[in-house]
């Protein structure tokens, strides 16, 4: 239907969300997670499902003078172009083996990126890792991987900072008849296996709050919804939830059709939800 599908995480996607992901970062969630290590002066970050680095240049300017972070993603060519970006980002650069190392609006920022896949074992930080960081990747996750996630992290007593957890929540302003059935197709879609068991789609967030209770953490969380108008972004996600929907069969195509249209309208708002969690212990 469109030129980007809800699995799709290629640098075009990426670099199109991040200006919304950006917007819809959680405030007081952000704030704790800044407040935490305010009067830190080092900090070792380790951002699981790196994509293009978009974490790097979200968080830097909340986080302490000196960070050291690593990179881990199981594809090259997004991590490639998370390098590329930084640079870009950076006010000065230098190149270091494997990585970089930058200076942005007075910060110092070391980078070293890891090809990894952790769909088996999650605790890929390296030794000495502060804070782990998953921006729009816990809805990808199975339940059973959230469970070994946060035992792992309660293990190592690291901080978690969540954010932009998909929570199957879409909206459209002005409403179309169709907007629960494309919302009940689109969570069961989500559910599909995305390479780490049954991913616990819309339930991801939760999920993942409770587990960090249950370890010992205690959780400043709340919504990050993308409010989205007139954009490029709108007309992609509704093509990309059109896609998804029309895969599962639980809705009639040409009624799918008349809700694709009805989202290009003009002045149309389209409202998909998300969720942040910082956890800390102690
Ligand atoms: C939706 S993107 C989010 C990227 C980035 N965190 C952001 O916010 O822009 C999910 C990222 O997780 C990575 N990923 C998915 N499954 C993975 C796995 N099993 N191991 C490592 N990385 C994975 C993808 O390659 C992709 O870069």
């Amino acid at each position: 239907m469109g030129i980007f599908t809800v699995s799709d995480f290629s640098p075009a996607w990426l670099s199109l969300r991040e200006p919304a992901d950006e917007a819809a970062r959680n405030d007081a969630v952000h704030e704790a997670c800044a407040k935490t290590f305010a009067s830190r002066a080092t900090l070792a970050i380790c951002d699981l499902g790196a994509g293009t680095g978009a974490s790097v240049r979200a968080l830097a300017p909340m986080l302490p003078a000196e960070q050291h972070w690593t990179l881990v993603d199981h594809d090259a060519n997004n991590l490639g172009a998370a390098l590329t970006a930084l640079a870009a980002w950076a006010d000065t650069t230098s190149p270091r083996d494997g990585g970089l190392t930058l200076r942005h609006g007075g910060k110092h920022i070391d980078i070293r990126t890891q090809v990894h896949d952790f769909a088996q074992n999650p605790a890929c930080w390296p030794d000495g890792t502060e804070l782990v960081t998953a921006s729009a990747l816990i809805d990808l996750v199975s339940a059973a991987w959230i469970e070994r996630f946060t035992l792992a992290l309660a293990v190592w007593n690291i901080p978690l900072l969540a954010t932009l957890t998909a929570n199957g929540k879409i909206e459209g302003r002005p409403p179309h008849a169709l907007d629960d059935a494309v919302a009940a197709a689109f969570r069961a879609h989500q559910t599909r296996n995305k390479g780490f068991g049954p991913s616990a789609g819309a339930e991801a967030a939760l999920l993942l709050e409770a587990a960090l209770v249950n370890a010992g953490y205690r959780l400043t969380a709340g919504e990050s919804p993308w409010i989205l108008d007139d954009s490029l972004l709108l007309k992609a996600t509704a093509e990309g939830i059109a896609g998804a929907v029309s895969e599962t069969g639980m809705v009639d195509t040409s009624a799918l059709t008349d809700w694709l249209q009805h989202q290009s309208r003009n002045s149309h708002q389209l409202i998909i939800g998300h969720r942040d969690v910082f956890a800390a212990r102690g």
